[in-house]
């Protein structure tokens, strides 16, 4: 059986798939007639693109991008190791990033420099979870699942020390278990 954690946050299968539902149209609307390039950010965001990708109905492509923030997931110290590059160019093309979850912002900041240097048509955010009281710089996020308080979080692709991807749902352990 699943266990679930007894933090503030919980955020049931079917809430996800509702809000993943309605990213995806409004994705599909801000994107009409143009091929959407989407960036999934590994590990943690493998589940919710390939949610995400399959409520958008239109033509897309996408990769793949890993990196790791030094410090522990819950410490972001803002210097962001890549380990794994894209594949296929992204100049000129409408880019979407598809991440986990924004805490201070730091590891996307990083990000959305490295793929702007790149010189894409457009770039945009979507992030299934955001920690606002936690921000240390401003970030933009275009399509944003649920803002949540701060608490550690995993399930739905997240991880707990690793385990607990698989979880179909979301829920927390409060910090002072961290
Ligand atoms: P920053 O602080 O740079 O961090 O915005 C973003 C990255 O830190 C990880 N992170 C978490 N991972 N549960 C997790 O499983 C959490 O509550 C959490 N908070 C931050 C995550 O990798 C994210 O991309
Ligand atoms: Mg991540």
């Amino acid at each position: 059986m699943f266990t679930t954690g007894n933090g503030p946050v919980q955020i049931p299968e079917a809430a996800i798939r509702a809000r993943v539902k309605e990213l995806g149209e409004a994705i599909a609307r801000d994107y009409q007639g143009r091929t959407p390039h989407m960036i999934c950010v590994l590990n943690g965001a493998f589940i919710f693109m390939a949610d995400l990708v399959r409520a958008i109905p239109l033509p897309l492509t996408l990769d793949f991008i890993s990196i790791s923030s030094y410090g522990n997931a819950y410490k972001s110290s803002g210097e962001v190791e890549l380990i794994k590059d894209l594949r296929l160019p992204i100049h000129g093309k409408d880019v979407i990033v598809v991440e986990d979850i924004v805490d201070t912002g730091l590891t996307l900041s990083y990000l959305l420099e490295y793929l702007e240097a790149r010189k894409p048509r457009s770039l945009r955010v979507a992030a299934l979870l955001s920690k606002p009281s936690r921000r240390q710089v401003e970030v933009p996020i275009h399509y944003l699942g649920f803002e949540i308080e701060d608490a550690y979080v995993y399930g739905y692709g997240l991880d707990r020390a690793q385990f607990d991807r698989n979880l179909p749902f979301i829920t927390s352990i409060r910090p002072e278990e961290e």
